[in-house]
C-alpha cells in the first residue's frame, strides 16, 4: 500500500476516544493510523512505530481535538416516498397514533405513497436523508424495509438501501420489515400474509443478497406474539439474525420473545417488565432506545433504563428515523434525547451509538478504536466526549473516514 492510497491514514495531536477498557477509553495527545481500511496503530504520539512515519506527509493535525469511533444508527425506516406532516397535525389536535393507524392511514399512508414511486424517485427521496446522517459523524447505517408491503416492493426498498451506502460511501445493513402492516390485498388473511412473508418473500429477497437482518412489529396495531414466532423461526432457518420493534405502545412480552430467539436487539422498550429485561440480560440482546418516537409521540412511559442498566443490559441508542413517529436525522440530536428524556449518561450515550450499537446489528468489526478494527472515524469540532451529547446542533465533524476513506 502506497502513502497516496485514499484508505490509508493517519490524525496526530489527537484527543482518541477509543471506547476500549473503561467508560471512553481516552487517550491524550494521541495519534491514529490506518492502511488499507483498518486501524493498524494508536497510540501516544511519540511511540509512534516506523512503519506508520510514511503517513505522516499527509497527516490531519487534529489540534487536540476529538476522534471517535464512526457513529452508527441501527434502527432506520430511511427509504419511502412522501411524508406525513398532516398526521403530526392530527396527533397534534388530539388524534392517537393508533386511531390514525386503524382509520387506515400511518405507515398505511407510506405505504402507497411508497408503492407509486419508482426506484429512482425514491432513492432521490433517500439519498439526503443519509447524507443529512453521515454529515452528523454516521458510518454505518441500518435501513429497513416495510413500507411496500409486496414482494417486489419491499425489494425495491432494499435495492435502494444498497444503492444509498455504495453512492455515499458509508455502510448500509438492511432489515426486512415485512410483519410491520398488513398490506390491503391480505385484509381477513393475516395467518395466509405471514405464511407468504415467511416460505416466499423472505428466502427470495435473501436469495437476493438483500437481507442482513429480520424485524417485525410486534403490537396489537401491528402483529402478534404468534406470527412474530412463525417469521422468527423462518428467519432463524435461513441462518439471519433477528430484532424485534417490542413493548412500544403496550406490553406484549416482545421484549421476552426477542430474547427466546437471540435477538440481536429489542427496540422501543416502553412497556417492557422485570421478566423481558431478565430474559434480554440473559440472551445478551441489546436495548435498543429510540427516543426520537418517544419525543414525538409524546409518549409518557419511559423506558425502564434504571432497570436495564443494573440488569447489564447493553443499551444502544438510534433515530429511528421514519416519517410517522420519528422524523429525526440527527444521531446526535438522539444523543442528546437518551440524556435529557431518558437519562444516560453522556457516556452510556456514546457507547449507545458505536460499541452497543454494533453489537446491535451483530458487527465485531467496529464501534472502538483499536488495531484491525475498521477504519471508521469522525474528527469532531469539540474537545471532550460529553459535547456530543451536551451540543443540540452545532457541533459537526471535521472529517469523516468510512473504511479509511475520507467522506468529508
Ligand atoms: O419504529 N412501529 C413501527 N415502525 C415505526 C413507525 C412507522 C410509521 O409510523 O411509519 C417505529 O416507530
Ligand atoms: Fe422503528
Amino acid at each position: 500500500m502506497t502513502p497516496t492510497s485514499t484508505d490509508s491514514g493517519l490524525i496526530v495531536h489527537a484527543r482518541l476516544a477509543t471506547i476500549g477498557g473503561q467508560g471512553y477509553g481516552l487517550l491524550e495527545d494521541a495519534a491514529i493510523a490506518w492502511q488499507d481500511g483498518q486501524i493498524r496503530w494508536l497510540g501516544p504520539e511519540d511511540q509512534m512505530p516506523d512503519a506508520c512515519r510514511h503517513l505522516r506527509a499527509r497527516a490531519l493535525d487534529a489540534n487536540g481535538a476529538l476522534v471517535t469511533p464512526g457513529l452508527i444508527d441501527a434502527h432506520t425506516h430511511l427509504v419511502f416516498a412522501g411524508n406525513r406532516a398532516e398526521e403530526f397535525e392530527q396527533r397534534l389536535e388530539g388524534t392517537s397514533y393508533e386511531a390514525i393507524a386503524q382509520s387506515g392511514g400511518g405507515i398505511m399512508g407510506t405505504v402507497r405513497a411508497t408503492r407509486a414511486a419508482d426506484e429512482e424517485d425514491l432513492l432521490a427521496a433517500a439519498l439526503p436523508r443519509a447524507r443529512a446522517l453521515a454529515a452528523d459523524g454516521v458510518t454505518t447505517l441500518e435501513i429497513k424495509s416495510g413500507y411496500a408491503l409486496s414482494l417486489d416492493g419491499e425489494a425495491k426498498i432494499l435495492r435502494v438501501a444498497r444503492r444509498i451506502g455504495k453512492l455515499i460511501g458509508i455502510d448500509v445493513r438492511t432489515t426486512l420489515l415485512a410483519l410491520h402492516a398488513l398490506p390491503p390485498e391480505y385484509q381477513g388473511r393475516r395467518s395466509e400474509y405471514v405464511d407468504d412473508v415467511c416460505t416466499r418473500w423472505l428466502p427470495s429477497l435473501h436469495a437476493q443478497g438483500l437481507v442482513d437482518g429480520v424485524d417485525a412489529f410486534c403490537e396489537g396495531i401491528g402483529f402478534s406474539v404468534q406470527e412474530v414466532r412463525r417469521l422468527f423461526v423462518a428467519a432463524k432457518q435461513l441462518g439471519l439474525p433477528v430484532k424485534l420493534h417490542a413493548d412500544q405502545l403496550s406490553n406484549l412480552h416482545g421484549a421476552a420473545l426477542a430474547a427466546e430467539f437471540n435477538a440481536l436487539s429489542a427496540d422501543h422498550l416502553e412497556c417492557t417488565d422485570d421478566a423481558g429485561i431478565a430474559a434480554m440480560a440473559a440472551a445478551g440482546t441489546t436495548a435498543m432506545l429510540l427516543p426520537g418516537s418517544y419525543y414525538t409521540l409524546r409518549e409518557t412511559r419511559l423506558p425502564p433504563v434504571a432497570a436495564l442498566r443494573d440488569a447489564k443490559v447493553r443499551m444502544a441508542v438510534a433515530t429511528d428515523f421514519n416519517p410517522g413517529t420519528s422524523p429525526l436525522l440527527s444521531l446526535r440530536l438522539a444523543m442528546n434525547m437518551a440524556c435529557t428524556l431518558f437519562k444516560l449518561t453522556p457516556q452510556e450515550a456514546l457507547l449507545a451509538v458505536t460499541s452497543h450499537a454494533a453489537h446491535a446489528l451483530g458487527l465485531q468489526d467496529r464501534g472502538q478504536l483499536a488495531p484491525g478494527m475498521r477504519a471508521d472515524l469522525v474528527l469532531w469540532r469539540a474537545h471532550t466526549p460529553a459535547e456530543l451529547s451536551y451540543w443540540i446542533g452545532g457541533v459537526q465533524p471535521e472529517a469523516t473516514f468510512c473504511g479509511g476513506v475520507r467522506l468529508s
